[in-house]
């Protein structure tokens, strides 16, 4: 079979499209053969080691451990192991499998059925594998970290992106009142997703103009964590998702320090996929409450292209790779 494969860290061209061996499911382990996934800025990290901190958290000190790259997944069951009892050859699925292994930007690849669930029926596979990690990051963060409240103002910093256009609809799903930052050419894209209010970060910084509040997800940008905690209600919260890396280490840094009992809380959030989540995900794309937003589709032959893409930080909403 044909999978993208890197072995050193580096710009999109050191990946590639090699025959190797079709995987064989272990007993608790389904074999999927992929029909889409989608690229995360998760991908870029570990192809690239721009974050040094990715190198010491199990990828690899000088070259990466896992050869195989990809998150996102959406495909068929081909065989399943003895021991797995959710899933049947033939069941169309889809999932986050960066807790097992990667590698999904290949023609088959080995899960255990913990990380997937059932294809959403109205979904295509392109835009099932659109979902996973973007959507748990946006829904973990407003949810668990910001404990969202109906009625409340939240604004979303990135509402563009791939975590944006999820984070923007979960807000609204939850009640809120939402304030999506983007740049002029995806304003429009944001109303229609269901913001109430949006503003333009070419020409207004959203930290300077005394709104204020209940919770602010960081997804994308810079702002310094001071200016966003002034952009807080005494008892707001910061959810900082993702951003310029000074964006991330003041969050993790400074957070903890800066939160105050019964006061402000700064804090981030970390994606973790789990099949209650992906249940009540795939549940909101049913209802249409949620709708993946693509911007680009690109074959598994032009995975260094999808990368590099994404690599430029411009996305608009997800993009998938056809298997
Ligand atoms: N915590 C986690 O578990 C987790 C999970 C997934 C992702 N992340 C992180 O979250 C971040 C976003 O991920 P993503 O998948 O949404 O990325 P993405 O899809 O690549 O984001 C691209 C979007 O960001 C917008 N953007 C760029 N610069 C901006 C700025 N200065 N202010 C506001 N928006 C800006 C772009 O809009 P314009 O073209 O209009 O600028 C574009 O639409 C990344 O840092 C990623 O590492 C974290």
């Amino acid at each position: 079979m044909k999978a993208i494969v890197y072995t050193k860290y580096g710009p999109p061209d050191v990946i590639q499209l090699k025959e190797v061996e079709k995987p064989t499911p272990k007993e608790d382990e389904v074999l999927i053969k992929v029909h889409a996934a989608s690229v995360n800025a998760y991908d870029w990290h570990f192809l690239t080691a721009d974050i040094f901190l990715m190198r010491l958290m199990g990828g690899g000190l000088l070259k990466p451990k896992n050869t195989r790259l990809g998150a996102d997944i959406a495909g068929r069951v081909e065989a399943v192991g003895r021991n797995v009892k959710q899933f049947l050859p033939g069941d169309e699925v889809f999932g986050d499998i960066s807790a097992n292994g990667n590698g999904s930007f290949a023609e088959y690849v080995c899960s255990r059925e913990n990380a997937l669930s059932l294809k959403p029926g109205n979904l295509s596979f392109e835009e099932a594998a659109a979902v996973p990690m973007a959507g748990f990051t946006a829904l973990q963060g407003l949810r668990d970290q910001g404990q969202i409240q109906p009625g409340q103002k939240v604004l979303i910093n990135g509402a563009s992106g791939g975590v944006g256009t999820f984070s923007v609809q979960f807000a609204k799903y939850f009640g809120a009142e939402v304030t999506a930052v983007c740049s002029t050419r995806n304003l429009d894209q944001a109303r229609s997703l269901g913001a109430d209010h949006v503003i333009d970060y070419t020409k207004e910084d959203f930290t300077q103009n005394g709104q204020q509040y209940d919770l602010i997800l960081a997804v994308n940008g810079y702002h310094p964590i001071s200016a966003y905690k002034r952009a807080l209600t005494p008892q707001g919260i910061y959810v900082m998702a993702g951003g310029s890396p000074a964006q991330i280490f003041q969050a993790m840094l400074l957070g903890p320090v800066m939160s105050k009992k019964g006061g402000k809380k700064m804090g981030g959030v970390t994606g973790r996929p789990n099949q209650k989540d992906l249940a009540l995900i795939k549940e909101l794309l049913e209802a249409g409450k949620v709708v993946p937003v693509i911007d680009k589709r690109y074959p598994l032959s032009e995975t260094a292209e999808a990368l590099r893409y994404l690599g430029e930080g411009h996305a608009r909403g997800k993009v998938v790779i056809t298997v």
